[in-house]
């Protein structure tokens, strides 16, 4: 742990002082507690504040062509009955993504605690359960279900899974672990505070996960079960398939290390990450960072040559993922609404961005491995993201979606 001499001397050398004004007023617990948090800071990352996104040059780009949904119909049989061996052989983890803080649906809690039910309760969790449980009664055994938090909901997840009995699901199967945080900045750079003796700490994004299964240990227990791959999903699509056996066994039979499902895109400008390859890699590039003649490119058919946008589901191969454990991913600089204490030490919750936020994302780990199996879903079958109260993937939007495929709600 830094001494008073140092933690001043860090502070002063990145201009934030400010912090160690505050630092001098708590007694020694509030002191140990602020300065260990400052001692965590990566202060390369902080220094990116103001200075915009990650670099966003691209490598040379090039069409990736997917599995569309026309082949997998075709062999579905043999994709299913590949995966369901796989999943029986306990060689299929899943990994719910849970650390959000889900502003924009503006609930304070754990977005899964959201109730989405018309005529009877039906929380998002309990949906994602119902369709995990969808796989694992057809292959007659449980999946090991991990599932990320952060300290801003963890305590609560936790008691929501144990109240609800964990909607059937078998207790030993389901582990927690909880996500990094990172501090967060005014728009000069000044870290903010959240309350007298903290920083204003938030989590740090959804791309850290495999670092924090492996920091917090509940890796071992991945190796441990022998699962060999692992199924990564946003807890806000209440409609997708989880360790979806027919996905599964595609992507082992196509010999990639990665699978991503996508959608096809409905227009053009879809605001949608598209699948594609960058300098002969994967890499999922955002509808903003490329030219206009890219995105209105086509292939010989007619069809847009990036034409596959990502739904954040995707499958990795574990000691992929342990070979690039510790590579660099880039961070992406947010504005974002960020609730601070001002100088009287009153809590301030903004109703406008206020400075950033720094966040890893899971997307960013495609272009790190060699190859992705594209793996096209219908989007009215297994997209529906809830993000908004209302209007475009909201949660009126997945209701009638969840409908439409037969759920009452
Ligand atoms: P989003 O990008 O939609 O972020 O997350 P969010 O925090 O849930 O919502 P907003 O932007 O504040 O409204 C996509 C998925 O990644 C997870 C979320 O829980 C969701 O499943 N996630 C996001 C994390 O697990 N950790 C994070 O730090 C951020």
């Amino acid at each position: 742990m830094m001494n008073e001499n140092e933690l001043l001397r860090v502070l002063k050398e990145h201009g934030q002082e400010h912090i160690y004004k505050a630092y001098e007023k708590l007694d020694a617990a509030g002191k140990e507690k602020l300065a260990a948090q400052v001692d965590k800071i990566d202060w390369s990352i902080v220094s990116m504040a103001g200075h915009g996104e990650v670099s966003m040059e691209r490598g040379k780009l090039e069409p990736l062509s997917a599995l569309e949904v026309s082949e997998i119909e075709a062999g579905r049989a043999k994709y299913e009955e590949t995966g369901l061996k796989a999943i029986q052989a306990g060689k299929v983890g899943a990994v719910l993504l849970a650390g959000g803080q889900g502003t924009r649906l503006g609930s304070d809690g754990p977005k899964g605690k959201y109730n989405i039910g018309l005529t009877k309760d039906i929380y998002i969790f309990e949906r994602l359960i119902r369709n995990l449980l969808d796989v694992t009664d057809k292959a007659g055994c449980f999946v090991p279900l991990y599932i990320m938090t952060s300290d801003k909901n963890d305590a609560e997840t936790i008691a929501f899974f144990e109240e609800k009995d964990y909607f059937g699901y078998p207790k030993d199967f389901v582990k927690f672990f909880k996500q990094e945080m990172a501090p967060s900045v005014d728009f000069n750079g000044k870290l903010y505070m959240e309350s007298a003796d903290s920083l204003s700490l938030s989590p740090n994004g959804n791309g850290g996960w495999f670092y924090s299964m492996s920091v917090t240990g509940v890796l071992k227990d991945v190796k441990a079960r022998g699962i060999e791959w692992l199924n990564i999903f946003a807890v806000d699509n209440v409609l997708q398939r989880i360790a979806d056996p027919v996905f599964v066994g595609a992507t082992l039979d196509s010999g990639c290390v990665s699978g991503a499902k996508v959608v096809r895109k409905a227009d053009p400008n879809e605001k949608i990450g598209v699948l594609c390859l960058e300098d002969g890699k994967p890499s999922i590039v955002e509808y903003y960072e490329m030219t206009d003649e890219i995105i209105n490119s086509r292939e010989e058919n007619g069809q847009l040559s990036y034409n596959f946008g990502v739904i954040l589901n995707y499958l990795f191969r574990v000691d992929k993922l342990e070979e690039i454990l510790n590579e660099k991913m880039p961070v992406h600089v947010v504005e974002k609404k960020i609730p601070y204490i001002n100088e009287s030490g009153a809590l301030v919750k903004p109703d406008a961005p206020n400075g950033y936020k720094f966040e890893l994302l899971v997307l960013d780990m495609i272009h790190l491995l060699d190859n992705c199996l594209s793996y096209e879903v219908v989007r009215d079958y297994e997209f529906a993201p809830i993000k908004n109260k209302t209007g475009v993937d909201s949660v009126e939007s997945a209701q009638a979606l969840l409908q439409k495929n037969g759920v009452e709600l």
